[in-house]
C-alpha cells in the first residue's frame, strides 16, 4: 500500500509523533511506502512531497511542530482538490491519504472522502474541541504549559498584591481555560460556552481579600465574553458557528477588574507558547497510538473514518461525527471548577 500523510491547520505538539508512528507501522508492520506532503493540502495540490523512511522520522518523537510543515487552505482550493480526488490519488499513486488536523482539516478530509478519495483522518488540536473523541493530543501539553505559567504568575501576583488575568487559547471551547485554571487553582475561569458577569469575578476576588489573601488569578479563554449588558465591550464579529467573537478579552477584563476592584491588575496573553515545543509524555503516547491505528484502519479499508479515544481505547469513528459540531465544556464541569475558587 502507498500512503500519503499530511499535517494541516494550526500546528500542535504531537504531530511529529503521529508521522513517526505512521511510518514505523507502515514500513515495519506492513510492507507499505509512505510519502509526506509539505504544508498540508497545499503540498497535495502543488505536488510538493517527499518519501518518508525510518531515518527521516528518527529523533522527532519529542519535537514540537511538524516536519512536514502546515498551512490552512482556502475553501475554493479545497473544492479544487475534491473535484480532482481521483486524479490526485493516481498522480501520486497513493491508496490512502492520512490527513492529521483539526476541525477544518477533518471537514476537508470528509469532503475528499465524499468525493471518492480513500481517507483516514487523525484528529489534533490543543483545544480538545473535536467531537467524537474524548481527547486530542496537544491538549495535555497546552494545559501543562498554561498551568505552569499560572503557577508562576501566582507568586509575582502575591508579591505585588495584584490581580492577574491570564488569557489562554480556545476560541470556541474553554477546555484549556477550565483544566489549566483548575490545575493551577485559579480564582476565576471564563469560557466561551458560558458568558461571564464581571460582578461575579469581583465578588470572588473581594472575598479572597477579605480573608486576608492579597492576590488573585483569573484564567480566561480567548473566546470568552461578558454576558449582555454586564460591562462595556466593543462589538464582536459573528463566526461560522454563529457565535459572537471578541478580541483581546484578557486585556479588556484586566482593565475592567482594576477599575471595579481599585486594585492593580495585569493581563498576560499566553498565545502560541501553548502550541510550541516539546509534547508531554501523554501526548506522545496518544499521538503514537493514533498513528498506529490510522495505518491499521487503512489496511482494514475503514475509509471516511478518523481515530478517536473512547475511554482508554482507540477506536475509529466516522468523519461525519467529528465535524457536525464542536465538543464544548458542559455546565457541570464549570460547577466542579467553581467549587474550589
Ligand atoms: O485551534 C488551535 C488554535 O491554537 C486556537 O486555540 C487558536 O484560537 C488558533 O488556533 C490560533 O490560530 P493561528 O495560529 O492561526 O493564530
Amino acid at each position: 500500500m502507498r500512503i500519503g500523510v499530511l499535517t494541516a491547520g494550526g500546528d500542535c505538539p504531537g504531530l511529529n509523533a503521529v508521522i513517526r508512528s505512521v511510518v514505523h507501522r507502515a514500513l515495519t508492520g506492513h510492507t507499505d511506502e509512505v510519502i509526506g506532503f509539505e504544508d498540508g493540502f497545499v503540498g497535495l495540490l502543488e505536488g510538493r512531497f517527499r518519501e518518508l523512511d525510518l531515518n527521516s522520522v528518527s529523533g522527532i518523537l519529542a519535537r514540537g511542530g511538524t516536519i512536514l510543515g502546515s498551512a490552512r487552505l482556502e475553501r475554493a482550493r479545497l473544492r479544487e482538490a475534491a473535484d480532482n480526488a481521483d486524479e490526485l490519488c493516481a498522480r501520486y499513486g497513493i491508496d490512502v491519504l492520512i490527513p492529521i488536523g483539526g476541525e477544518g482539516t477533518l471537514t476537508a478530509a470528509r469532503m475528499l472522502s465524499d468525493a471518492g478519495m480513500p481517507v483516514v483522518g487523525v484528529p489534533k488540536t490543543i483545544d480538545n474541541d473535536i467531537n467524537g473523541t474524548d481527547r486530542t493530543f496537544g491538549f495535555d501539553t497546552a494545559v501543562t504549559v498554561a498551568t505552569e505559567a499560572i503557577d508562576r504568575l501566582q507568586t509575582t501576583a502575591e508579591s505585588h498584591q495584584r490581580v492577574m488575568v491570564v488569557e489562554v487559547m480556545g476560541r470556541h471551547a474553554g477546555w484549556i481555560a477550565l483544566e489549566a485554571g483548575m490545575a493551577s487553582g485559579a480564582h476565576g475561569i471564563c469560557v466561551p460556552e458560558r458568558p461571564f458577569d464581571p460582578a461575579d469575578l469581583v465578588d470572588v476576588v473581594e472575598k479572597r481579600f477579605a480573608r486576608g489573601k492579597k492576590f488573585a488569578v483569573v484564567c480566561v479563554a480567548e473566546g470568552a465574553h461578558p454576558a449582555k449588558d454586564t460591562m462595556e465591550y466593543g462589538v464582536g464579529a459573528i463566526d461560522k458557528y454563529g457565535h459572537e467573537r471578541f478580541n483581546g478579552i484578557g486585556t479588556t477584563l484586566a482593565r475592567e477588574l482594576e477599575k471595579r476592584l481599585g486594585k492593580e491588575a495585569r493581563p498576560v496573553i499566553l498565545g502560541h507558547v501553548q502550541r510550541g515545543g516539546v509534547p508531554t509524555p501523554y501526548d506522545r503516547v496518544l499521538a503514537t497510538r493514533f498513528g498506529w491505528h490510522a495505518v491499521e484502519a487503512a489496511h482494514a479499508g475503514s475509509f471516511g473514518h478518523m481515530t478517536a479515544l473512547h475511554g482508554t481505547r482507540v477506536v475509529m469513528v466516522p468523519l461525519a461525527d467529528a465535524v457536525t459540531h464542536l465538543k464544548t465544556v458542559p455546565e457541570d464541569r464549570m460547577e466542579e471548577a467553581e467549587s474550589v475558587f
